[in-house]
Parts: C-alpha cells; sequence; structure tokens
C-alpha cells in the first residue's frame, strides 16, 4: 500500500507499528495491491466469526470514530458506526451537516481539524471529487474516503470484492458485467480498479451518455483487462458471471428531463435472470430505485442484501487495520 501519511504519533499499548495500514488515509483503491486486499479480507473474515460468536468485543475500547456525512448515507454511515461499536470504540455521527457549523460556512479543513481534536479516525461523505484527498492534506488523523462526488467509493469497492470472493469463490477468471450509471457512479469507478487486480473480463452496458470514463477504460486497457461495450444486457447475461447493477445517480444531473429520460433504462426481473447462469450472483451498492424488481429478491442468485451485511465486517477489519489493532 502507498503510504499517504506523514503521521508520526504516540503508539499506545498494543498498537501495531508494523501494520502497512497503521495510520494510513483510504482515499482511493489504486493505494491497494493483492496483498493488501488479501490481509483486508482475511481480518475481515475473522470479524465475521467474532461477531457470530460473541456479537461485540473490545478491540478498539477508547477509540473515538467520527462520521462526517455531507450526502446522504443510510448502509455506509450506519455500517461504519455499527463496525466502531461492535469493536467496543464510539463514534460521532454528523450526519446532517446543515446542523454543524458547515451552515455557517466553516471550511472542510478547519472542520476536518476540529473533528480529528475529539477523534481517532474521520470517515468522510462529501459531493466533490477530491475531497478526500483535501481532507487528508489537512489531517493529522486517517481520514476514509466514504464518496468524494462522482470519485471513488473505496470501501463499498472492498466490500463488493470481498462478496463476490465469498460467494463465488474467487474473482480470477470471472466475466463480471457492469449495469447502468457507469460515468457518475463512483462505486464503479472503485470496484473496475479492484477486479483489474484480478483476471477477470469486463462487460459495459450503458446508455451512450453514462458510458464508463474514457480515462478509466484506458487505466484498465494498460492493466491488460478485456472490456466490452454491451448494447444488449440479454445476449451477456447467460456468459455473466458477476451482475454488477447501479442507480442512475440523480444527484449528478444538472438537466433532470435527462434524468428522467435515461432512468429505468434498465429493470433486472426474474424472466431476465431466466437465461442467467445458475451459479452466478446479482449485485447492488444499493439504494435502489427500480433497478431490480423486488421480485428478485427471494432468488439465490440475488447478493445484495448479503453484500450490504458483509460491508460491515470489511468495516471493522478497515478500522482495526487502520487503528493498528489487527
Ligand atoms: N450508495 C452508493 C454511493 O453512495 C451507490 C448509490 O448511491 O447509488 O455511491
Ligand atoms: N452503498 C452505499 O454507499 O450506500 P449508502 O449510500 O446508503 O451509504
Amino acid at each position: 500500500m502507498a503510504n499517504n501519511s506523514n503521521i508520526s504519533r504516540h503508539l499506545p499499548f498494543g498498537e501495531k507499528r508494523d501494520s502497512r495500514f497503521y495510520g494510513q488515509h483510504i482515499l482511493t483503491v489504486a493505494q491497494f495491491d493483492k496483498t493488501d486486499l488479501a490481509t483486508i479480507f482475511e481480518v475481515a473474515q475473522e470479524m465475521r466469526a467474532m461477531v457470530q460468536r460473541v456479537g461485540s468485543f473490545d478491540l478498539l475500547k477508547g477509540k473515538v470514530l467520527t462520521n462526517l456525512f455531507y450526502e446522504p448515507s443510510t448502509r455506509t454511515s450506519s455500517s461504519f458506526a455499527a463496525a466502531m461499536q461492535r469493536l467496543g470504540g464510539s463514534v460521532i455521527q454528523i450526519n446532517n451537516v446543515q446542523f454543524s457549523s458547515v451552515s455557517k460556512g466553516e471550511s472542510l479543513p478547519d472542520t476536518i481539524r476540529t473533528l480529528e481534536a475529539y477523534s481517532d479516525a474521520i470517515v468522510l461523505r462529501h459531493p466533490e471529487r477530491g475531497s478526500a484527498d483535501t481532507a487528508a492534506r489537512y489531517a493529522r488523523k486517517p481520514i476514509i474516503n466514504a464518496g468524494d462526488g462522482p470519485g471513488e467509493h473505496p470501501t463499498q469497492a472492498l466490500l463488493d470484492t470481498f462478496t463476490i470472493r465469498e460467494e463465488l469463490g474467487q474473482l480470477d477468471g470471472l466475466t463480471v458485467t457492469l449495469v447502468g450509471d457507469l460515468k457518475h457512479g463512483r462505486t464503479v469507478h472503485s470496484l473496475v480498479q479492484l477486479l483489474a487486480l484480478h483476471n477477470v473480463r469486463l462487460n459495459y452496458v450503458s446508455p451512450e451518455s453514462l458510458r464508463l470514463p474514457a480515462a478509466l477504460q484506458a487505466q484498465l486497457a494498460a492493466a491488460g483487462v478485456e472490456q466490452r461495450q454491451q448494447p444488449d444486457l440479454a445476449a451477456v447475461l447467460p456468459e455473466t458471471d458477476v451482475l454488477y447493477v447501479t442507480r442512475v445517480q440523480k444527484e449528478r444531473f444538472t438537466d433532470m428531463a435527462e434524468y428522467e429520460r435515461i432512468q429505468g433504462s434498465y429493470v433486472i426481473n426474474a424472466a431476465l435472470l431466466r437465461s442467467a447462469r445458475e451459479r452466478m450472483i446479482v449485485m447492488h451498492p444499493l439504494p435502489r430505485v427500480g433497478e431490480i424488481d423486488m421480485e428478485v429478491d427471494n432468488d439465490p442468485r440475488a447478493a445484495y442484501f448479503r453484500q450490504m451485511e458483509y460491508g460491515m465486517f470489511v468495516r471493522m477489519a478497515l478500522l482495526a487495520l487502520v487503528l493498528g489493532k489487527a
């Protein structure tokens, strides 16, 4: 993992100086290699086993996490909070910045400086691309990017990759079909980069105006990833191992008429899935707003609710690693 921190702090008893993750920011998936993924997933497995066995335990007792969300969230915010609490730590929850001094005009750097005085790490979601990097430039405590506008959502991509591994056993050799808003979808931007560390084939199914950014396609091509634009979802379904469905990101549109025109372009339903493999999974970072019909929920291949559950274990692992206790 690239060293993205100049933190030098006093280490309380029990913290592991040698961890590659200790005190590091988590800003982009580009900072991870396959060894890092193996470490995170191994710790996430342990977290899962511990939660199943004892529910919660005091690994991060005395530690405080700040959840700072400038954009709405259900899963990321509450799974980080649950992760911290299950590890015996506590959480400062700022879910609605309009009731914080941000509404008085306080800048992001000053907000970060304030909250790091009270906590050991900060999870940040913000509407601007690059905001997590900005925060990290001013922070002495680890910043965890929970979504920077249409940029990245690295912890989601880690849990997505963990989900694929848990559900299908491995990533190598898989065909992953990504559907929907590949232009604005930050989960997609992060996920494809982690998939590129493996031997996968990628299919892109999206309206013309919502294609994966050309720069990202070029980066993946340079990494040797086989990528194909696919005009017809039904045609690629039979060869698909992972169907990754996304929401058209309404909040990134300035022209609502355009959003209305495009929204609803793809709907996954039981009839469509009849041509899919028996051993494949349907994923979605959620929330869904009509892209997957509820009739699919009881199909064993529907992995999106399990995916959401894996998220807490992965976030427990990240907190333990970053705070030097794993
Ligand atoms: N929850 C994910 C995100 O915040 C996906 C979405 O909102 O569509 O990026
Ligand atoms: N997947 C995800 O980030 O969900 P939330 O937007 O609800 O946090």
